[in-house]
Parts: structure tokens; C-alpha cells; sequence
């Protein structure tokens, strides 16, 4: 027995692996086994022999299966050991040094001009790129006959052979979103509507897609004062100067009556674009007080309510804030200008942290 004790006990020490200390468990203590056998063999004894002999042999049945018990936790722990090793990771190492991906300067600017209005109380309202004609014109009172359909370069959907009714158009300004959200909400409101828009013209400064953003306040006692007000807050705040110059040009919309552009003073020289100095004025806005018929087609009683609208090109203002000479790279899609132009994606504009920072 103390023989069968100490082989099995040195080679369950020596067992490599489980399946090696399987095999050890049924080659002792299996139906077959070594230790099982000897068990038989009682039978044949004397009571006396039995006496101590049985006792002996399931210590030492006990003994063998606690080594395995113990054997088979230890090469557990070995095992587990090994794999920590194999999949450990240093956390502490710095990340890659630079960013694979970047915000384009237009997501960028839309995501500061909408944090500035955000903050001034206006909330943030969409509308549909392909627009019925109405919505794009004769709603905004730019009826059929309107020069303003020919100036806009509009770009119109195909109808089928026979079909009578106007065609859809790209919408080439953000404004039918004022009468969707009125249709929608009612007054008083206070949205700015941020989206693409569509005209047929390309050169440095005209792209055929570009961006805009609608701003739109109505109440009951809104005026042109606070018109000027609301866009020299954001034009100070997008700018990040504490004065910029503006200059409110007498224009003509069909929707807002009375109407001004607004220009904002720059130079060009050298071929970059300075905010705020030279002799050039770039124009980045039309708005105006929004016209009695716009308020009445979009439902709300022009007796009672009146409100300011405005129009903003974002790719104008992004141009300008970030010295972009050319438009027409915004759509390129070159990784190189991307890469220099494109900010990192984790830094959310907000106008308490900074929005360009
Ligand atoms: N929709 C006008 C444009 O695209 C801009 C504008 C909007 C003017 C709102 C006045 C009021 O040029």
C-alpha cells in the first residue's frame, strides 16, 4: 500500500496536464484501477486481516483523490496564469498620436452657430431637401410669374410625360422651413433650421449644393430691433471678437418686407480672408421683417403675431471664421485639405467651453 501510495502520489506531482490527470484517476481509483482492485481483494481476507487492512485502503482512496482535487486546481490556476500573461494589455501606453478621422469645417460651424442660437433660446427644426414649389416659393409669396424663380438658378425635378402638376424642385434656400414649422407649431416660435441647399452656380465663392441656416422668431412683439440684435450677438459669438463690423444693406425679398442683407468687413489680400480689416465686405446674410402673406399662408394671423427671419450661408461664415479661400475644396473630398482644415471629432463646440478651442 505504501508503495501504491507513493507511485501514485509522484506521478499525480508530475501530471502535465487535465486529460494526463484523468487518465491517473481511472488507472487508480477506476471500476479497473489500480487502488479499485485491491478493494476486491478484501473479500477474500479474514475478518482481522479486513480490520485493517479497509480502513488503510480508503485512506489512502481519500488520499489519492484529494492530490487529484488539489493537482487539477493548481494546473487551473497555471493555465489562467498563463493566459493573463498572454492577453495582458498596458492601458498606460499613450493612444495613437493622431487622429484618423476629422469633423468637416461645415459640420463644425453648423454644430457652433446651432450651440449660439441654442443658447438665445432657439430650438432646432429640419425640412426636406426636394420641396414642392409651393414651399420653396409661393408660400414664401414668390408667386409663379416671380423674377426671384429665375435669379434662384433652380434646380427642378423631372415629371413623367403628361403629368400636369408643377415639378418638385432641390430647395434652393432653407426658408421653406418657416412655413413647415409654422404649419407644424404654430406662434410663437423661435427655430433656426440648418440644411443643404441647391442653385445652379459654380465659381470661387458658388457652389451648385451648399449650406444654410434659417433663423426664424415670431411673437407678438417682435421687431426689427431685435432683429439687429439677435445677429450681432452671433455674428460677436461665432466670431469669437468682442466687435466685428456689420453693414445692414436696404435689400428685397419677397418674404420679409422690410429686408436687409448684411455684410460683414473683410480683405482678400495675399489671397487669404481676414475677418474685420480691408476694404472688401462680404455678404453673409438676407433677413428681414417677415411678410404679412408668408405668416398667412403658413396659418398664423399676421394681425397678431410678426417676427424676424434670416437666412445665413454657412459655408460663407465657415470660410471666413477659418481663412478658407476657396468653396469649392469644401466638396472635394481631398484627405489632404481635410486633414489641415478638419477638426478633431471630440471636441464639441459649446459656447462655455469654446467653440472653436
Ligand atoms: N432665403 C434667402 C436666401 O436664400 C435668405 C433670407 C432668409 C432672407 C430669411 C430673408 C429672410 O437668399
Amino acid at each position: 500500500m505504501d508503495d501504491l501510495k507513493s507511485k501514485y502520489l509522484q506521478l499525480i506531482a508530475d501530471a502535465g496536464d487535465e486529460n494526463g490527470l484523468e487518465e491517473l484517476r481511472v488507472q487508480a481509483l477506476g471500476k479497473k484501477g489500480e487502488i479499485s482492485l485491491q478493494m476486491r481483494e478484501l473479500g477474500k481476507m479474514t475478518p482481522e486481516e479486513r480490520q485493517t487492512a479497509g480502513p488503510a485502503l480508503n485512506a489512502l482512496k481519500d488520499e489519492i483523490n484529494s492530490a487529484l482535487v488539489a493537482k487539477k486546481s493548481a494546473l487551473a490556476d497555471a493555465a489562467l496564469d498563463e493566459r493573463l500573461r498572454g492577453e495582458w494589455l498596458d492601458v498606460t501606453l499613450p493612444s495613437r498620436g493622431r487622429p484618423m478621422g476629422s469633423i468637416h469645417p461645415i459640420s463644425q460651424v453648423t454644430e457652433e452657430v446651432t450651440a449660439i442660437f441654442a443658447d438665445m433660446g432657439f430650438s432646432v427644426a429640419e425640412g426636406p431637401q426636394i420641396e414642392s414649389d409651393w414651399y420653396n416659393f409661393d408660400a414664401l409669396n414668390i408667386p409663379g410669374h416671380h423674377p426671384a424663380r429665375a435669379e434662384m438658378d433652380t434646380f427642378y425635378t423631372h415629371r413623367a410625360e403628361g403629368d400636369e402638376r408643377p415639378p418638385h424642385v432641390l430647395r434652393t434656400h432653407t426658408s421653406p422651413v418657416q412655413i413647415r414649422s409654422l404649419e407644424a407649431n404654430g406662434a410663437p416660435i423661435r427655430i433656426i433650421c440648418p440644411g443643404r441647399v441647391y442653385r445652379a452656380d459654380y465659381d470661387q465663392t458658388h457652389t451648385p449644393m451648399f449650406h444654410q441656416v434659417e433663423g426664424l422668431a415670431i411673437d407678438k412683439d417682435i421687431s426689427m430691433a431685435n432683429l439687429k440684435w439677435v445677429l450681432e450677438e452671433f455674428v460677436k459669438a461665432f466670431f469669437e471678437v468682442d466687435d466685428v463690423e456689420l453693414r445692414f444693406r436696404a435689400s428685397h425679398f419677397p418674404f420679409t418686407e422690410p429686408s436687409a442683407e448684411v455684410d460683414i468687413r473683410c480683405s482678400w489680400e495675399g489671397g487669404t480672408l481676414k475677418v474685420g480689416e480691408g476694404e472688401d465686405w462680404l455678404e453673409i446674410l438676407g433677413s428681414g421683417m417677415v411678410h404679412p402673406k408668408v405668416l398667412q399662408a403658413a396659418g398664423v394671423d399676421p394681425s397678431v403675431y410678426q417676427g424676424f427671419a434670416f437666412g445665413v450661408g454657412i459655408d460663407r461664415i465657415a470660410m471666413l471664421k477659418y481663412g478658407i479661400p476657396d468653396l469649392r475644396a469644401f466638396f472635394d473630398s481631398d484627405l489632404r485639405w481635410l486633414r489641415h482644415y478638419g477638426f478633431r471629432s471630440l471636441d464639441v463646440p459649446t459656447l462655455h467651453g469654446g467653440l472653436s478651442s
